[in-house]
């Protein structure tokens, strides 16, 4: 790559050249090692002689921060060490942040390695994923004249991944939709973004569910709403606890996050009457009921939906990866013509191949086919750490009834005072990873649990890391 160098500053043509070479080399912009540009090359863009980049280089050569191989070219000297620069902000001019950024905590950096025993909460094993297929799909889609590559695209998304969805979630989930209606989003979370973008005004109230998913209520309260958390029973939201002047509800009923439990039908029904007597929105959050082992699939709120308030979000993140960043949402009609303005205007749009990519792999029937065959293997899944939980854990643990997803929570058993803080840190130490219900809540009364995670252990791993946690719970 070349060095970018200019003729700004003090002193002779040469001076200003060897400073920034050499400034370089000290930030580390330029590494041992490093080619440096041809001297006529640099002296041709930078439109002076040849000779007064010659003597910059020929000083830092004799220096030894530069060395010159006959017929090679030159280099950053092998022994020199530099130091990358931060840019600090001189004090008194510090940068002002938007308050409401300050009360939120910086995600952890991603772990170098993964745990031992990872019971981490939505990750699918990616030992399921089919790179094969993928990788052939993908290389299909990037050649020339496959789509029209120098233009954008439709902010909506690639339109036959749209028609796809349409059918698929027309049949697995009996969504009713149109092509029309589907905006392609970097995941569930882009979704959510738009939703609140286009629909919330400042200080406006938005109901999530207590305990939930903190990804969604963190972006709630960064877009300047104020958030609500509202109580989950054994039947869902508890919507008579909705405060009346809620805007916006964002509930997760297939597979309540964290706790497993689906909303029941009836809850359903009020939460619908709910936000048609008030005329708020409801955002149903359907992240992963493809996965389904035990009990009957319920309607999706937006099939039972008369008035178009209920907006459905889907993602590929648990069927698929996460890292491929593909979702939806199907918006209802009112909603559409500001859902696309506001994407054009966000990213215009997704990574065209990926999604064109997964267009084939619905159309062809590749995903129904993955989809059947990896919820075998999570229902294997489900079974062994539902029956540990239950027989292995019934001191301390209560296992919430779940048939469905990626995921199991269990309560502390009632009356029992257990600090599952301490039984995490040495679980942690053991190599087992799993997160406390608190995790999840947003400090009030809720009580605690555990919750697992058991997308990405295989079944074996997922006995051998349960006999951990258990010693963790009784420490010697
Ligand atoms: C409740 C909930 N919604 C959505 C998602 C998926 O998010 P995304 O599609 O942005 O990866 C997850 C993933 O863990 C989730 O737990």
């Amino acid at each position: 790559m070349d060095i970018h160098v200019t003729l700004q500053g003090r002193g002779d043509l040469t001076g200003r050249i060897y400073r920034q070479l050499f400034d370089a080399v000290l930030d580390r912009r330029l590494r041992p090692g490093d080619r440096l540009p041809a001297t006529r090359e640099l002296a041709r863009r930078l439109d002076v002689s040849r000779n007064t980049v010659s003597l910059a280089y020929e000083r830092l050569v004799a220096e030894g921060v530069f060395t010159s191989r006959v017929g090679a070219g030159t280099f950053v000297s092998s022994q020199v060490v530099g130091q990358a620069r931060t840019r600090r902000a001189p004090e008194g001019h510090r940068i002002r942040v938007r308050p409401l950024w300050k009360a939120i905590t910086e995600p952890p950096p991603v772990r170098a390695s993964t745990p031992v025993y990872d019971f981490s909460v939505g990750s699918p094993d990616a030992a399921l994923f089919p790179f094969t297929v993928w990788r052939r799909l993908v290389a299909r889609e990037l050649r020339p004249g496959t789509l029209d590559w120098s233009r954008y695209g439709d902010p909506s998304g690639h339109a036959a991944l749209r028609t796809a969805i349409v059918r698929h979630i027309g049949i697995s989930r009996s969504v009713r939709a149109s092509a029309d209606d589907v905006i392609v989003t970097q995941g569930a979370q882009q979704a959510l973004d738009l939703i609140g973008r286009v629909v919330l005004h400042q200080g406006e109230t938005v109901a999530v569910e207590e305990p939930g998913y903190p990804p969604a209520r963190m972006l709630f309260r960064t877009l300047g709403a104020r958030v609500v958390s509202v109580p989950v029973d054994g039947e869902g939201l508890v919507v008579s606890a909705i405060p009346k002047t809620a805007r916006l509800i964002y509930v997760t009923p297939s597979h309540q996050f964290p706790l497993g439990t689906p909303m029941s039908l009836s809850r359903r029904a009020m939460l619908l009457a709910w936000a048609e007597e008030r005329n708020a929105l409801v955002i149903e959050d359907d992240y992963d009921s493809e996965f389904r082992f035990q009990g009957r699939p319920l309607d999706p709120l937006q099939s039972l939906d008369n008035s178009g308030r209920v907006i459905y979000v889907g993602s590929f993140s648990k069927i698929m990866l996460p890292a491929l960043r593909i979702g939806f949402l199907v918006a209802p009609a009112s909603l559409r013509g500001p859902f696309r303005m506001a994407k054009q205007l966000m990213d215009w749009h997704g990574e065209l191949p990926t999604q064109a990519a997964l267009a084939r792999y619905i159309d062809e029937g590749l995903l129904s086919r993955h989809i059947r065959k990896v919820a075998r293997e999570y229902a294997t899944r489900h079974a062994t750490i539902s029956e540990t939980i239950a027989r292995h854990f019934s001191e301390w643990l209560q296992l919430i009834p779940s048939g469905a997803g990626l995921h199991v929570a269990a309560h502390t058993v009632p009356g029992r005072s257990i600090d599952l803080t301490q039984v995490v840190r040495r679980a942690e130490a053991s190599g087992v990873l799993v997160r406390t219900l608190s995790n999840f809540s947003s400090g009030s009364v809720a009580p605690d649990g555990i919750v697992f995670g058991y997308g990405a252990l295989a079944t074996e791993r997922i006995e051998e890391g349960l006999k951990l946690l258990r010693r963790c719970f009784r420490p010697r």
